[in-house]
């Protein structure tokens, strides 16, 4: 052959080693050189006059690469007057969010969970140079991860969830029939992703080693002996580090592993934060396997794909991507409610706020959350929407009074009730409340002593439903009436009494429109406040790992008289009501978990929690919780919006949410309760048999529970 032929041949072959004799005579050869040359000096000239689009690259698509999703995020310099306007705005709003300084050093059992300093965070972030806007979001959303406090949190449209990235195996936390604990590939793994992903699932199947091709499937339960050639559990703590949300590191180790939720209109499923991450920033991981039945260890590569998010705005290119999904929107920040025509109010009355796609529960209209105060986490990935399999439904079907969130049942055993609620809140607060109390009595006359209730991914919602399901389930005691939850403070600093004075003195909210209007408020023996009074005080001057800090009196309760009418007496006695949950119960969750825990001896269970972490039954406690956009409002409608403490209009697409209101404790009434312990009474082990299967969990923890049968690790078996 001559050098042309072998060239040609060479050129087309792509997986040709250009560097074997073979080949390199023809990469050596002078016509070559030049002929390289020229198309180097053509690339070169078209980069520069048309810089590559990387968002065009990948825009309308469903799926692409992490590396893909990342290259277009990173397209983005810092504006700099940007990144000032967002500090500003996070820096000004934390002066409302009441946990600064305790999260500064939190108290034991967190001390070694919570110390974050926001203030000297944000300066640090101002005076720091990044390569791109993306980096110095990871910077500030990171910052604010750290708190472990899901009420308080900034998410940027921009960048968060805008394609969120899996894996086809999410993972789960057995104990074996010895009692060792192992981490698995969940059995229903394949079920999952290929109901969810569809023909993505082919990318996965395609990119397992030849000897496993096409067979996904067979990986369901597997043993799973390494991550990225590491202890698995390296990875699992490495992550509780950046997931945020949660003080107690066992629940943010709980994090990492799968779980289901009981959303609005089915049972869900939670991928956990191995197969399902916010940021494209992992392009792989390695597993080393042992599938059932097989006794070779497999060692195998699995790409994460990134799918363009559900809450995400369609674009063509950089310019587009960033106009649609980056820029404020006339819903990022608040309104003055006085200047706007009744049916502009009208209208943004019926849709839930910005913030809304972010927390963990069912969209609730806006005046429906100004109506009944609420209390939910906030997560950087919207509520999952992605289906539990059939086959892990509860077999038989919900009892008529459920509604929504909260689903009723009966155990085989008929004694035993089940409350299976995903949420504090749902579309309709009225419908809620009453589901709640026509389903408890009805689990009753069907003969039920006993109730189990499972709070799973609960992630609150509104205070008022968490005091009334305590109250129903208790009945009248100096405990549940008339206050069913936490007494609360309030941050009193400047701006929030300036924003008190104008509504008492200046008579600015005469429609009682506002959080800060007195009239919605009680003070500590539980009497609303006048429309005069100067609710926040008196004062309370503390400090808090040594800063000067100012909290209001101490306020009561506004939830009782309840408008539906009470039972005559309790629906259960306590201590035939047990509480389970995976520990991710968190804000009106734990409102409710706590005072049914402290208060009345309820028993708590943390479903397979690893052994040798104690489990928290809740967290991120609050006592209501609130965001920028709600604040703005407050701010705009009391003409505070020039004073040199209120934070200016934000630019960006972003949410933020903050602690508006702190519940004092039961344990130590004067410290909240947010840094107080909440140990579960019961670490349940799973197993093949039961992860991830309500009922099956129902069965065997009512079993062990209430008939004091032994825990697994010995498979429970059937009656
Ligand atoms: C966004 O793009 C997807 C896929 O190209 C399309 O199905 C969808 O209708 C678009 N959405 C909007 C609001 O244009
Ligand atoms: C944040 O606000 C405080 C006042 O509350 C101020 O002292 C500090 O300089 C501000 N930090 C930044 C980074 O702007
Ligand atoms: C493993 O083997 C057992 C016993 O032969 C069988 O019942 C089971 O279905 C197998 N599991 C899988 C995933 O192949
Ligand atoms: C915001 O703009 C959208 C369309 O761009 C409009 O439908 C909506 O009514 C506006 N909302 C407010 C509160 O002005
Ligand atoms: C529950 O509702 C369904 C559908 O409305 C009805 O067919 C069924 O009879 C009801 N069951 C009971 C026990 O009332
Ligand atoms: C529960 O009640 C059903 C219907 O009345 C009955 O068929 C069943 O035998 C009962 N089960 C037990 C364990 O008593
Ligand atoms: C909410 O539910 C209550 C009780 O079921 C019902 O009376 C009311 O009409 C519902 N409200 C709306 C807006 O659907
Ligand atoms: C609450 O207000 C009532 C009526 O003004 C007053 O009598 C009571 O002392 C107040 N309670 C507290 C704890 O301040
Ligand atoms: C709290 O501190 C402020 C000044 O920061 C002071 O005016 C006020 O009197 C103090 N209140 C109490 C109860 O000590
Ligand atoms: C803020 O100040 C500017 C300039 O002094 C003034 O034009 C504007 O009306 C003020 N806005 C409010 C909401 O008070």
């Amino acid at each position: 052959m001559d050098w042309q032929a072998r060239c040609d041949e060479c050129m087309q072959n792509i997986e040709c080693d250009k560097t074997n004799d073979h080949c390199e005579s023809c990469f050596s050869h002078d016509t070559m050189v030049w002929l390289i040359i020229i198309t180097l000096l053509a690339w070169a000239t078209s980069a520069l006059s048309s810089p590559l689009d990387y968002c065009a690259a990948i825009a309308g698509k469903a799926w692409v690469s992490p590396l893909q999703a990342r290259s277009c995020m990173h397209s983005f310099p810092v504006e700099p007057e940007l990144k000032h306007n967002i500090i500003q705005v996070v820096n000004r709003t934390i002066a409302l969010h009441a946990s600064v300084n305790y999260q500064i050093s939190a108290p034991e059992p967190f001390r070694n969970d919570v110390h974050e300093d926001l203030h000297k965070d944000l300066a640090r972030i101002l005076d720091q140079e990044y390569a791109s806007e993306f980096q110095f979001h990871q910077d500030l959303f990171h910052t604010f991860r750290r708190l472990n406090d899901g009420h308080c949190v900034v998410i940027n449209r921009c960048y968060d969830s805008l394609y969120i990235s899996y894996l086809p195996t999410p993972l789960v936390l057995l104990t074996e029939a010895d009692g060792k604990q192992n981490i698995h590939i969940a059995p229903e793994a394949f079920a999952v992703a290929s109901a969810e992903f569809g023909d993505e699932i082919k990318f996965w199947q395609d990119a397992l080693p030849t000897k496993l091709q096409g067979q996904l499937e067979s990986l369901n339960g597997a043993l799973v002996l390494a991550i990225n050639d590491q202890d698995p559990f390296v990875a699992v703590n490495a992550n509780t580090l950046v997931t945020g949300g949660y003080q107690s590191f066992g629940t943010r180790q709980n994090s990492f592993f799968s779980s289901y939720y009981r959303g609005q209109s089915g049972w869900l499923y939670q991928m956990g934060n191995f197969a399902q991450q916010v940021h494209p920033l992992t392009d792989a991981v390695q597993l080393t396997i042992k599938r059932v039945n097989s006794s070779s260890i497999d060692i195998i590569t699995l790409p994460y794909r990134s799918r363009f998010g559900s809450a995400s705005k369609n674009f063509t290119d950089s310019a587009s991507y960033r106009a649609n999904n980056c820029l404020a929107t006339n819903e990022t920040n608040g309104l003055d409610m006085y200047a706007q025509t009744s049916l502009a109010l009208q209208q943004a009355a019926e849709k839930p706020l910005p913030i809304a796609t972010f927390q963990q529960q069912p969209p609730v209209p806006r005046k429906e959350a100004r109506k009944h105060a609420m209390n939910v986490l906030v997560d950087a990935l919207p509520l999952t929407n992605i289906a539990l399999p059939e086959v892990l439904h509860p077999l038989t079907p919900a009892l008529n009074e459920s509604y929504s969130v909260a689903q009723f049942y009966m155990l085989k055993d008929n004694t035993t009730g089940i409350l299976a609620l995903g949420s504090f809140s749902a579309a309709n607060f009225t419908a809620l409340q009453l589901s709640l109390l026509d389903g408890l009595e009805k689990v009753r006359s069907l003969g039920a002593t006993q109730l189990l209730v499972d709070v799973t991914n609960n992630g609150g919602g509104y205070v008022c439903i968490a005091h009334w399901l305590h109250r129903i389930i208790i009945g009248s005691k100096s405990t549940t009436d008339p206050q069913a939850g936490l007494d609360t403070t309030i941050r009193a600093g400047p701006l929030a009494q300036l924003i008190v004075q104008r509504i008492i003195k200046d008579h600015m909210d005469p429609d009682t429109l506002l959080s800060y209007n007195p009239t919605q408020w009680t003070n500590a023996s539980n009497i609303p406040f006048t429309p005069e009074s100067d609710w926040l005080k008196p004062l309370r001057n503390l400090t808090i790992n040594g800063q000067e800090d100012v909290f209001s009196q101490r306020l009561g309760q506004e939830c009782q008289p309840f408008d539906v009418e009470l039972p005559k007496k309790g629906l259960f006695e306590a201590k035939n009501v047990v509480i389970i949950s995976n520990g991710r119960c968190a804000s009106s969750c734990s409102l409710f978990s706590i005072t049914m825990s402290k208060l009345e001896g309820v028993r708590t269970v943390v479903l397979g929690g690893k052994q040798s972490t104690q489990q928290q039954y809740c967290g991120v406690v609050g006592g209501q919780s609130t965001d920028f956009a709600t604040m703005d409002t407050e701010i705009k409608t009391t003409h505070l919006k020039n004073h040199s403490l209120a934070p200016p209009d934000l630019l960006a697409n972003m949410v933020q949410g903050i602690t508006w209101r702190l519940g004092y404790g039961i344990d130590d009434p004067l410290e909240p309760e947010e840094w107080q312990d909440h140990p579960a009474d019961i670490n349940f082990p799973l197993t093949m048999e039961t992860v991830n299967r309500p009922i099956a969990i129902w069965e065997s923890v009512s079993k062990m529970v209430f008939n004091n049968f032994a825990a697994p690790p010995f498979v429970i078996q059937e009656p």
